[in-house]
């Protein structure tokens, strides 16, 4: 299908984007001035990102486009490396590879060495303050580095780049960073980066407007064995605690038939399993004018013959009883789901803004656990919400217990500027906070070396990523229910799905042996 077609079958109003914050005719035309010229163009046209505009939402105004990579961009990196530091979710990962691809497509070449790049990227994450300060230690880090070498490039992309406060920041006090992009603007990255090279000034391109959909961008995956495909981009849930809405834009979907070519495309190309990706999965499809959800996409992804199909992350609200008929229907479809809950309690629930109950929570995974039985569940805990009470604390240990988790990601709250939450007032100590956490933490760990326990002497089919980290004699891989297993085996064995008898189980690992004659004679 054209673009034309897509856009009439899909009855998407295609809009140029009119927010463009330095466009290669009037670097040109400075290129010759001096730098005083170049601070009044980047007054005139550098506007910071802006959450409140970042929390109006447009229905119609999702553009589909075609990336193709502009003929004077190709070998602007000859001869030169460049270097990624990636910091948050999968969704960063991903973003990564196609930032590779990018710079790969313009003629650089990687390095993992920060000394030999030419140009160093930090794709960083907002989600809670640690990890934004890792990343402004990373940047006062690679200060020296610019000084050894001034014509290196440091840019900074990534969600903390849709932050205004952030982005001040940088301006003020981090002059080494030369280049500072948004979420929605990596696939300008070429243009980008000549501009950085051009002006010798900073760029700063962050789009605060909603979110394109842009096909067709390259993509060098970190594996041969593991694939993250998106299905959708950004989050219209608003959670009272959470940055990632206002950092990546509203709900937009990919089209089905542009998702599973792709999935099709790394079938071919041998890829052993694939993980949907979108901060809100269940939400798939409903900014489709069609009717056609998460459920419909995995029941025609399930057909393609690829070992495995994963998906991350489920929001409890919107997965419907379409979708766990699909999963049941098993096949590459791994038994394995992971659903956070964030809180136990009823009332922390309203108050995050998660729009269920915990009745609602427990429910849905009694409805999952039905249609799958040999389903296991994984999540994630905000400890510490403002005022969260003990009371309110233990209804998130006995809801722990109720759905009998195997393992969780757990948090303390930590306030971010601009979302409803930071503005809570709140009379917990953090000391408290602490002691919390830790007590959830003892729970997750008990119950997750149960659950490994229970694999003791049984025999998982486990789909071999490589050598161990620790021990190259020893091969590492994830069984169907995302366990981590080291095991005894053959090097021919890696890329492959073999069968592992488990002998010990650790509280988060799992120890085994192949089962020799497992393995495929190619
Ligand atoms: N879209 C996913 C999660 C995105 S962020 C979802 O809704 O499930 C990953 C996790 O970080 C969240 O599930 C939440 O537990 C945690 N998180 C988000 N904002 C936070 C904050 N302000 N403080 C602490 N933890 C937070
Ligand atoms: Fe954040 Fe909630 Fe969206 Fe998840 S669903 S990304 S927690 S707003
Ligand atoms: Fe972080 Fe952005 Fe992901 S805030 S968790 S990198 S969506």
């Amino acid at each position: 299908m054209n673009e034309k077609q897509r856009h009439e079958q899909n009855q998407i109003k295609q809009t140029n984007p009119s927010d463009i914050k330095s466009d290669q005719d009037n670097l040109n035309r400075l290129k010759e001035k001096t730098s005083d010229d170049f601070i009044k163009y980047f007054e005139a046209t550098y506007e910071p990102p802006n959450l409140r505009k970042a929390q109006k939402r447009g229905k119609q105004d999702v553009k589909y486009d075609e990336f193709q990579i502009d003929e004077q961009f190709q070998g602007l990196g000859k001869g030169k490396k460049y270097l990624i530091r990636t910091y948050g979710c999968q969704m960063n990962e991903h973003d990564t590879e196609v930032m590779s691809g990018l710079l790969e497509e313009m003629g650089y070449e990687s390095t993992t060495d920060t000394k030999e790049a030419d140009i160093i990227l930090l794709n960083t994450c907002a989600i809670r303050e640690n990890a934004e300060n890792k990343v402004f230690g990373e940047i006062g880090h690679l200060k020296p580095l610019k000084v050894e070498n001034p014509d290196l490039i440091i840019g900074v992309c990534g969600c903390m780049s849709q932050e205004e406060a952030v982005v001040n920041r940088i301006l003020e006090k981090h002059h080494q960073v030369d280049l500072i992009f948004g979420t929605h603007n990596i696939h300008r990255l070429p243009q980008l980066v000549q501009n950085a090279y051009l002006s010798k000034e900073r760029v700063v391109e962050v789009w605060s407007k909603e979110g394109d959909v842009i096909e067709n961008l390259p993509k060098r995956r970190q594996g041969k064995i593991k694939a993250w495909v998106n299905i959708m981009y950004g989050c219209d849930k608003f959670c009272t605690y959470c940055i990632v809405p206002y950092t990546r834009g509203k709900e937009r979907s990919r089209l089905p038939e542009d998702i599973i070519q792709e999935v099709r495309h790394l079938a071919a190309q041998g890829y052993k399993e694939v993980t949907l990706l979108g901060q809100n999965v269940n939400a798939y499809g409903k900014d489709l004018e069609m009717e056609y959800g998460l459920g419909d996409l995995m029941d025609e992804i399930r057909k393609i013959d690829i070992p495995r199909v994963r998906f991350t992350t489920s929001h409890p609200r919107d997965f419907d009883d379409r979708l766990i008929e699909v999963l049941a229907k098993g096949g590459n479809l791994m038994p394995y789901i992971h659903l956070p809950v964030q809180s136990g309690n009823s009332d922390v629930l309203k108050l995050m803004g998660r729009k269920y109950t915990r009745e609602r929570y427990l429910d849905l995974v009694r409805k999952i656990k039905e249609a799958i039985p040999h389903a296991s569940f994984s999540t994630d805990i905000i400890v510490g919400f403002p005022n969260e009470t003990e009371e309110q604390f233990q209804d998130t240990l006995s809801l722990y217990d109720e759905v009998g988790f195997e393992s969780a990601y757990t948090f303390i709250f930590s306030p971010r500027e601009g979302t409803p939450a930071a503005k809570f007032n709140d009379k917990i100590s953090m000391e408290e906070k602490k002691d919390r956490l830790q007590r959830l933490n003892a729970k997750v760990n008990a119950y997750s070396a149960e659950a490994m326990k229970k694999y003791e002497g049984q025999t998982v089919k486990v789909l071999v990523e490589g050598e161990s980290k620790n021990n190259p004699d020893v091969l590492a891989g994830y069984t169907e229910h995302s366990k981590l297993v080291n095991f005894i085996g053959p090097k021919s064995a890696i890329g492959q799905i073999v069968e592992v008898k488990i002998t010990e189980a650790k509280t988060w690992t799992l120890d085994g042996v192949m089962v020799e004659e497992s393995i495929e004679v190619s």
